[in-house]
């Protein structure tokens, strides 16, 4: 014993000893148990290469292994050699199952490349010991988009050494990526290298923004901001390995003075997103910012990333508040945050960046914003009366939640959070509203029962506590709730419920219960037009009712997707089916008017010149009042056709036919042309069709024409427009 110690305390004795182990280690690498290949995919069966096959049912995954993309099925890349599995067979729509034979498991790893659906219970590989699921593994994609991309995925297994085991692979999806990919089985004792996991990279402080690489349709991989260590929030995002198609950026003025990090569940070891990711005060790529090839120039985008719904629209402390569904690190829907601008007009719009962040109760979806006026909420302090936030948290379970401000810029969540718990799965998008006759507040809610979507109402002394009281059945997601004089008659007064889809019921509310006096009727007429919501708390004088929807515009290789619509007013009118909304373009967007032509009033035949002959222009408002008589109009617009025909009192545009009644004998329109979109409003705004398309950025031409008889115009202009970005 005493020699020992004395060996190891002597020079000669640590050589000696470094000798030993430089010799245990090579002898241990050296017997280093083999991989094991359990499946390759090479034969043209299911073959299991220790002895046997998998057995198979249902029809997607075929009588054996796919040799790459299948019909109809995006290029499958990342498998070895040949053969891999592919459940694509029958499209997404098929369904099975693969179950290998029992195997010992007996090395630490089981690894293998996976790719195709990202459902963890429906497009998944599961390791069933004693018939229990102890390992599961999926592909990345659930959205459209993504990457048929196989990657490196392994479980550590050392734990179940010697245990049989049974690899099950399922296919139960059947919609989008209802399909799964896999390849190359093997028992290893050394974790595949091609992937890095939790890679981290701290980023000194001082530095507004992390500008991080994306690479549209990647694989997502989860990304952890950390602030001094501490986990703050989870994206999923598409890191560019190599060469971005845009450049996200991630806000961190919160922490000044904090060491903020990034950490990445999975990335390959070739991959240069990590290294990539530039600290800066600016953002990347952005000389061009808001002036970009198919930028909407009158219509409201974020600055990065996706956009859908509009949220919160309110008036506080002299600026009108937008919010909106935003997925800061994507092109398509995910992560949902919710953005911020402010404006003094609702045409020119400044953006703030993120004001809620998902969180332990999940992704932040749609809501609204009140102004707490008598400080119900306490969120207020003396004279200043808080902008409360009522946002649905979508997790397991979904539940709704408030933040507050008194800054309208920083908002901080609510303590207490949440404050409805989840009344049916998928519950979702509050919209509140003060009640003045009994002093409460008012909660519709989307929330589906029965497989019926219904809006539930709730109510409220203080935005804290709520109670059911209500619901009415037939909408969808995102309902929207107000009162409008008929044709401004103050003395009658009627409520509209409306959601996502646009559609309506007029009706009436005792403060407990609406109760529909119309069947549901139509919104909108055009596409892309989604989700809209009313503002809350505009001034006493200003009277109106204006409304901002999702505006569905494609902007593909822009770093930037979707928009917003134009405020409209909304109104009722009495038609002779019974009242009905219109929707007027409001009188704020004719500050970006510069020159007008005037062409009427006119009197307009068939073969006559082009009154609109001199006007070239990008971005359009055109009004024209005219009496068609039984002749069609047909005005063109920067290559799209819009045209009236009085016979069908319809109107058309491009290949979209919709009614449109004479008011009067007459036809009033008024359009807007921007670059990603028209909005288009006839019969005094009983006709609004918002129209998601892309000029040709080359043709600025206007004409009007006439087939029939003739057309009588009391008024034809066209007002050019400027941009409403800085
Ligand atoms: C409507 C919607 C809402 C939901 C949000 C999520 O477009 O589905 O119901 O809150 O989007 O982004």
């Amino acid at each position: 014993m005493t020699k020992h110690v004395n060996l190891v305390g002597s020079r000669q004795g640590r050589l000696r000893i470094s000798w030993f182990l430089a010799v245990w280690v090579t002898a241990c690498c050296g017997l280093r148990a083999q991989d094991i290949v359990l499946s390759d995919f090479e034969q043209t069966n299911y073959a299991w290469l220790p002895g046997g096959s998998w057995t198979v049912t249902g029809t997607a995954f075929g009588a054996g292994p796919a040799h790459g993309t299948l019909s109809g099925q995006m290029v499958v890349a990342g498998y070895q050699g040949h053969g891999l599995v592919n459940s694509f067979n029958g499209g997404d729509a098929g369904t099975g199952t693969l179950t290998s034979p029992p195997f010992i498991l007996q090395r630490h790893y089981l690894e293998f490349l996976m790719g195709g659906g990202g459902f963890a219970d429906r497009t998944f590989m599961e390791l069933l010991v004693d018939g229990k699921s102890v390992r599961t593994a999926c592909g990345s994609n659930t959205q459209p988009g993504g990457s048929e991309q196989l990657s490196w995925q392994g479980w550590e297994v050392s734990e179940l050494a010697g245990k049989t085991a049974v690899l099950r692979i399922v296919d139960n999806a059947n919609g989008g990526w209802g399909h799964i990919n896999a390849d190359q089985i093997v028992q290893t004792d050394i974790q595949h290298p091609g992937m890095l996991t939790e890679a981290r990279r701290d980023f000194p402080a001082g530095r507004s923004y992390l500008r991080i690489p994306i690479k549209n349709g990647a694989a997502a991989r989860q990304v952890t901001l950390l602030v001094d260590g501490v986990a703050v929030v989870v994206n999923d995002l598409e890191l560019a390995d190599g060469k971005p198609d845009w450049w996200a950026f991630m806000d961190v003025r919160r922490w000044p003075g904090q060491t903020v990090s990034l950490q990445v569940d999975k990335l390959p070891v070739a991959s240069a997103a990590l290294r990539a990711i530039e600290p800066g005060n600016d953002l990347q790529d952005a000389d061009n910012l808001y002036h970009e090839s198919l930028r909407g120039q009158l219509h409201f985008s974020s600055r990065r990333g996706w956009n859908n719904d509009p949220n919160g629209l309110c008036y506080y402390q002299g600026e009108y508040h937008l919010f909106y569904q935003h997925n800061p690190y994507g092109w398509n829907w995910g992560n949902m945050h919710w953005g911020h601008a402010t404006s003094p007009d609702m045409v020119h719009w400044r953006e703030w960046g993120d004001v809620l962040a998902p969180d332990q109760f999940g992704p932040m979806f749609s809501g609204s914003a009140v102004v707490d006026w008598q400080n119900t909420s306490g969120f207020g302090t003396a004279g200043k009366p808080p902008l409360v936030l009522v946002y649905t948290a979508a997790g397991q379970p979904s539940v709704q939640c408030l933040a507050a401000s008194t800054d309208g810029r920083v908002f901080t969540k609510f303590s207490g959070n949440p404050v409805v718990p989840q009344i049916s799965d998928g519950n979702r998008d509050p919209k509140v509203r003060w009640y003045a006759p009994a002093k409460k507040w008012i909660m519709c809610l989307y929330a589906g029962h029965n497989h019926v979507n219904a809006i539930y109402f709730l109510s409220s002394p203080d935005l804290k506590h709520w109670t059911v009281m209500s619901h009415v059945d037939g909408l969808f997601e995102c309902p929207d709730f107000f009162e409008l004089p008929v044709d401004g008659n103050p003395a009658s007064r009627q409520w509209v419920l409306t959601a996502a889809s646009s559609e309506y019921f007029v009706g009436t509310f005792d403060g407990t219960t609406f109760t529909p006096q119309t069947p549901k009727l139509p919104g909108h007429r055009g596409r892309g037009f989604y989700a809209a919501q009313t503002f809350s708390d505009l001034p006493a004088r200003d009277g109106r009712r204006i409304q901002i929807g999702w505006l569905q515009t494609a902007t593909p290789g822009m770093p930037f997707n979707q928009a917003m619509s134009l405020p409209n007013e909304l109104r009722l009118t009495q038609t002779p089916e019974g009242p009905r909304l219109t929707w007027t373009p409001v009188k704020e967007i004719q500050s970006l008017r510069t020159h007008a032509h005037e062409a009427g009033a006119l009197t307009l035949r068939a073969g006559d010149a082009n009154p609109l002959a001199h006007v070239k222009s990008e971005l359009v408002e055109l009004r024209a009042d005219f009496a068609p008589g039984t002749a069609t109009t047909v005005f063109q617009v920067r290559g799209i056709t819009i045209s009236y025909d009085p016979g069908k009192q319809e109107l058309s545009v491009a290949d979209l036919h919709v009614p449109a009644p004479l008011r009067g004998g007459k036809q009033r329109l008024i359009l807007y042309c921007d670059r990603t979109a028209l909005e288009i409003y006839a019969s005094d705004g009983l006709t609004y069709v918002p129209f998601p398309d892309q000029a040709n950025p080359q043709d600025l031409a206007l004409s009007v024409q006439v087939h029939g008889d003739r057309v009588e115009f009391s008024a034809l202009t066209v007002y050019e427009l400027k941009s409403a970005w800085p």
